[in-house]
């Protein structure tokens, strides 16, 4: 059985028995609409830990004036039947007000990893997140938390916070689910209309097919990205945020693969914004 925790104290209770009984603990933060990519994480905890602890929590902080925060697919009981399947303890799902409740003043922000790809189009989001999942993991303090590469660049802020502010906890990444196009699964594919949805698959079809002219050709950065555009732009995106090659540890971008890299893309068809990510083997 899945149990229902709503509260700072009924979660420490639970851990606190938990923590008595010897288990070990993984987290799985979420916004819920679960899926498989969110599924994959659940199942690593549970390889990983003797206890899972799956959150679901809609995070205004992390969503700007003008994005989906109303509109965010919400299904907790949906979500907690794939939970009970997936035999994870527990859903923590807290309330807006237990997690910020009046007079709450504290933003993390980490620098640098933050500069460019989403960092610049979406101003505060890094610190929304960095805020609640820092406050995630002082209230359940795991031994693992889990995220998906899929939002590579907040993976690697998490990882950021978690090392410089000495967190005892083991930040794991977890490759990317995808569709059998390729298309990276997310909450936010549910938005997509059918004929959206066809053509978003050419976004990873792009990085991949980019990731692998670099593997072979690793100075042709600037030729590749603007072949990318085009790819997008023929298939219809309405609005390229960005298609950059950076460098995994820095997320700086590079004009060469010569360390550890990964292109990045963000783009929108319609009102749906994409992103995704794929890693450049090297020769
Ligand atoms: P959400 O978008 O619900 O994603 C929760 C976790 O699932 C994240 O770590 C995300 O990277 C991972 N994930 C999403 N799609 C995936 C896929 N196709 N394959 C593998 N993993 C995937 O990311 C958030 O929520 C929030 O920002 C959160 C970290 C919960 C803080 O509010």
């Amino acid at each position: 059985m899945t149990a229902v925790i709503r509260t700072v104290a009924d979660l420490r209770a639970a851990v606190a028995g938990w923590r008595r009984a010897g288990d070990s603990i993984g987290l799985v933060p979420t916004m819920g609409a679960l899926h498989e990519g969110h599924l994959a994480l659940a199942a690593r905890s549970r390889t990983d830990n003797k206890r899972s602890i799956a959150t679901l929590f809609v995070n205004p902080t992390q969503f700007g004036p003008k994005e989906d925060l109303a509109a965010y697919p919400r299904d907790e009981a949906a979500d907690l039947a794939k939970l009970q399947t997936a035999n994870v303890d527990a859903l923590y799902a807290p309330s807006v007000a237990e997690m910020y409740p009046a007079g709450f003043s504290t933003t993390i922000t980490v620098a640098g990893l933050t500069d460019h790809l989403c960092g610049p189009h979406r101003p505060g989001h890094f610190a929304g997140v960095a805020t609640i999942v820092n406050k995630l993991l002082l209230q359940a303090t795991p031994d693992s938390a889990y995220f998906g590469e899929k939002d590579f660049q907040q993976l690697q802020v998490i990882r950021r916070m978690a090392t410089d502010l000495d967190m005892p906890v083991e930040i794991v990444g977890v490759p990317t689910v995808r569709e059998a196009d390729s298309l990276a699964l997310s909450s936010r594919n549910r938005y997509l209309s059918a004929e959206e949805r066809a053509r978003a698959a050419v976004l990873p079809r792009m990085l991949s097919d980019i990731a692998e002219r670099l593997s072979k050709e690793p100075g042709a950065v600037v030729n590749e990205i603007a072949w990318g555009f085009r790819q997008l732009e023929d298939a219809g995106f309405d609005r390229i945020d960005y298609v950059e090659v950076c460098d995994e540890a820095t997320l700086q971008p590079v004009g060469r693969v010569a360390t550890p890299s990964r292109i990045f893309a963000a783009a929108w068809l319609g009102r749906t914004r994409l992103i995704d990510n794929w890693e450049i083997g090297r020769q």
